[in-house]
């Protein structure tokens, strides 16, 4: 705007106190570049001018070089120029981009529109107010138009334009515009937006852009910018309940405890009462400290410490809430979860999930359905691709604090994290918790797993037999419980092939199967254990993730892996079931070692050379080592 321009030169400082009290929208504009969406973008930041002169001398020469649109500049040239230059370090999903006119800062989020781009989408629909969703005016809604629709909805935006774009080419007619907003409106009813506008323009034209055209005197609505400028997102974070998680416990001297954190919703005052939700203890808030002297109020996006009137016991990863609305606390949930990574979701692996600043380890113990982006129908599945969304229930390994999504974004997201790479997976919403495991309780038995062990004289563990089928897992495992017997030490042995035709009888060899497969056996094994067996487990159990799941079920000493390390070339020369050769032939699929992978395992305890150690020998060397360590006797 020429105003703010003149403003710029001549009192800089003027302009800046004036850009800092302006309040900020933050949106996203969803649709493809044939929609127009460059164009568009291009514009809004043109018209408001806050373009440096350079970039804009370039794009008039630009322009007239490489442009589509003759001696018009062509908007969408700039788009991409910015982009270029954003692209220049790091590659990024979402460009932001900055502009603000006399009324308010808007920061745009631009993502790529193609399918494979829902991840991206909403990473930049995560924190906007309002979605601008572009459609081409002869083309009306599209698959494209559904799916950002519904990632919008997804991350809760409650706001929506939808641009009818290029009424230019429809001679600005009403019936088309009327024909779309009349679909889209059915379209939308069910996503839960508060508030959809629909706008006819034409970004390359500027119509309804900025200023309001005469060409669609029948439209009686706000141009899009004028929209944008008046459009209500007071943050509603600061009417919420308070919810902190605190990110570390301040104890600089003894006379000083703190709970240092970013107030997530709601707003504290010295003396509120407070909750710490883990715990269920409640106390007063004493001070609001802060680098710049104390505060007598603060609220959501500050960072504060807090002290308390009492000495209640709080670490990092808990949250402190308002006393009288708890947040949740709970081990289960139903959740909405977004795949981001190439290597599929494998529910029962446990991959850990991060609430606000608390992290716990997560499996997905239900995949109730997933939904088909482009349509919204539900589909039943195993697994999430890259760019998926399903409807999950959640299994954690103990309680965290969080909210429901619809209630408080701020403490209702989570991220999944791989526990080996450290990438992040995929990024949900929690819909409700699930009270099922609340209302059960551990039923404590008088006989415990030492009495047990103490009765049979011996003490029990697992002894977990890994390596490729044919290596000679079950020949050695059958050997050490036949002397073990022989030596009236009390055991069982799991075998895959048998577990498979029971408790397993339902599981395959996909990836997601086998997980499933090592998470009950992993169980069972853990059973016999607490029931003082001396527990043979052989499964080839090809993934590293899940052996070490099994590990951690039982006691670190009780645990001993058995790396049956026989040459895949040996195995195939065995072939004992004469499996290999099918699955060379192709007749088998997913083959361990053929077309599905085994993960050699570098943590266990005996390892088995199986081309050159014979089972029997294999098996008294570890009796003896079972002997040596004192498993055999108490
Ligand atoms: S695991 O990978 O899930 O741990 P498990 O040990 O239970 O496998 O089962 C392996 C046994 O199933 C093999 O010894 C073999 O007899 C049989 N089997 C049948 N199909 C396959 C396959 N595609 N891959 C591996 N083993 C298979």
């Amino acid at each position: 705007m020429p105003d703010q321009q003149n403003l710029i030169s001549q009192d800089i400082l003027a302009y800046l106190k004036e850009q800092e009290e302006k309040d900020m929208l933050r949106f996203i504009t969803c649709g493809s570049v044939d929609d127009g969406k460059s164009t568009l973008i291009g514009r809004l930041l043109w018209d408001s001018k806050l373009i440096f002169e350079d970039q804009l001398a370039a794009l008039e020469s630009d322009s007239k070089r490489t442009g589509t649109q003759g001696d018009d500049i062509d908007f969408a040239l700039l788009l991409d120029g910015l982009q270029a230059e954003q692209e220049q370090g790091i590659t990024i999903d979402v460009a932001y981009r900055f502009f603000s006119t006399d009324k308010r800062k808007f920061i745009v989020a631009d993502t790529p529109g193609h399918e494979q781009y829902t991840r991206n989408m909403a990473t930049g629909a995560s924190n906007a107010d309002v979605a601008v969703i572009l459609v081409d005016a002869r083309k009306g809604l599209l698959t494209q138009t559904r799916r950002h629709s519904y990632i919008v909805s997804l991350v809760g935006i409650k706001k929506v334009v939808l641009a009818v774009n290029k009424m230019d080419l429809v001679d600005y007619d009403q019936e088309t515009f009327e024909a779309i907003k009349a679909d889209y409106l059915d379209f939308a009813k069910d996503l839960g937006f508060d508030d959809i506008a629909v706008l006819p323009l034409s970004a390359l034209k500027g119509e309804n852009l900025l200023q309001a055209t005469d060409k669609t005197s029948w439209f009686s609505g706000p141009t899009l910018m004028a929209y944008l400028e008046s459009v209500e997102v007071s943050s509603d974070a600061g009417q919420k309940p308070f919810r902190m998680a605190v990110q570390w416990v301040n104890r600089p001297d003894l006379d000083f405890r703190g709970f240092s954190g970013t107030i997530a919703s709601g707003s504290i005052q010295p003396g509120d009462d407070i909750v710490v939700a883990s715990s269920g203890q409640t106390s007063k808030v004493a001070r609001i400290v802060t680098f710049d002297g104390d505060l007598d109020i603060a609220g959501p996006g500050q960072a504060v410490t807090l002290t308390l009137a009492d000495e209640i016991d709080i670490s990092r990863g808990d949250m402190l809430a308002a006393a009288d609305d708890r947040p949740d606390f709970a081990d289960q949930f139903e959740a909405k979860l977004i795949w981001m990574h190439n290597e599929p979701l494998l529910p029962s692996r446990n991959y850990m999930i991060k609430i606000g600043s608390a992290t716990a380890s997560a499996q997905v113990s239900d995949l109730k359905y997933k939904v088909n982006v482009n349509t919204l129908e539900h589909i039943a599945g195993k697994t999430l691709e890259l760019n998926e969304v399903g409807i999950c229930n959640f299994s954690l390994d103990r309680p965290l604090p969080f909210d429901a999504y619809q209630d408080n974004p701020g403490t209702g997201n989570f991220i999944l994290i791989d526990r080996f790479t450290n990438a992040t997976v995929g990024a949900g919403m929690i819909d409700f918790a699930l009270r099922r495991a609340t209302n059960i309780h551990w039923q404590a038995l008088d006989v415990h797993k030492d009495a047990r062990a103490e009765l049979k004289g011996q003490k029990p563990c697992v002894l977990w037999f890994t390596g490729l089928s044919g290596s000679g897992k079950s020949t050695i495992a059958n050997l050490v419980e036949k002397k073990l017997h022989s030596m009236g030490r009390h055991t069982y042995t799991l075998d895959g092939d048998n577990v498979r035709h029971g408790l397993n009888r339902d599981l395959g060899f996909t990836d997601v199967d086998r997980v499933e497969n090592i998470r009950r056996v992993g169980e069972t094994a853990k059973l016999m254990v607490e029931a003082g067996l001396i527990t043979m487990v052989s499964f080839i159990s090809p993934f590293t993730s899940e052996r070490r799941m099994a590990r951690a079920m039982v006691e670190t000493d009780e645990f001993i892996e058995v790396f049956v390390d026989t040459s895949l070339e040996e195995c195939e020369r065995r072939d004992v079931k004469g499996l290999y050769a099918k699955a060379r032939a192709g007749e088998l699929k997913n083959f361990t070692g053929i077309d599905s992978a085994y993960e050699t395992p570098t943590e266990a305890e005996i390892h088995v050379n199986g081309d050159k150690t014979s089972p029997e020998d294999a098996a008294e060397e570890i009796v003896k080592i079972l002997q040596d360590r004192g498993y055999l006797q108490l």
